[in-house]
């Protein structure tokens, strides 16, 4: 398999495995080569695995795994996760079969004093997870990739996104894609209208998504 373009990024965000890529045959062989790799940011220790089923029709991809998800070892499982499943449930999507994953599979934070406070990952680091999520990709090969939010887009796509202009259904290189917002932006937003719009908008796009996986 030839490594993917790296558009976008400066070439030394490239140096990871660029050379000779290695084909997993399954995902427990690429998620067990993905815990033996040293530290991807700084904070991380463990790996997040993708989870979902080989085959699912429609991948979700955010930006890495939060407090909670690094805890529990499972993405989407803290507050964004929880009001993603509740879009999805409402969107017709069942979690149960689609498959979840992450751009970088580790979480970048910093302590101040107990508490681990999120930090966005660079987009050299975001390069250098880039190789693991298409060959994860490859493997579950989805109809509909969606980029939830900048740090998803930038891995798919290899370029910055802007994900108010680019909004809607996009090619990720040969993947068809889709873009919208990650869902901690709708729980970010300060006062209730503006969440419910927002919120609304977002399940707009998950049933194009669903029409789009059918
Ligand atoms: N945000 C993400 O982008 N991924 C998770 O798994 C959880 C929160």
């Amino acid at each position: 398999m030839a490594p993917r373009s790296e558009g976008g990024m400066t070439a030394g965000d490239a140096q990871h495995r660029p050379v000779e890529p290695t084909s997993f045959a399954t995902l427990d062989a690429l998620n067990a080569a993905l815990a033996a790799e040293p530290p991807l940011v700084p904070g991380g220790t463990h790996s997040v695995p993708g989870e979902g089923p080989v085959g699912a029709a429609i991948a979700f991809v955010g930006e890495q795994p939060g407090d909670e998800e690094d805890r529990q070892g499972r993405p989407f499982v803290g507050p964004a996760g929880r009001l993603l499943d509740r879009a999805m449930a409402e969107a017709g999507i069942s979690r149960d079969r689609v498959y979840v994953t992450n751009a970088v599979k580790q979480f970048k934070f910093i302590q101040r004093g107990k508490r681990r406070i999120h930090q966005t990952p660079t987009a050299g680091e975001v390069s250098r997870a880039r190789w693991w999520l298409h060959q994860e990709l490859d493997l579950v090969h989805p109809r509909v990739v969606v980029a939830l939010g900048a740090t998803a887009g930038l891995a798919l796509a290899g370029r910055k996104v802007a994900v108010t202009r680019e909004r809607g259904p996009l090619l990720f290189d040969n993947r068809r894609g889709y873009l919208t917002v990650h869902p901690s932006y709708l729980l970010r937003l300060p006062d209730e209208p503006a969440r419910q719009a927002a919120y609304a908008a977002f399940l707009t796009d998950l049933n194009a998504i669903r029409e789009m996986a059918a």
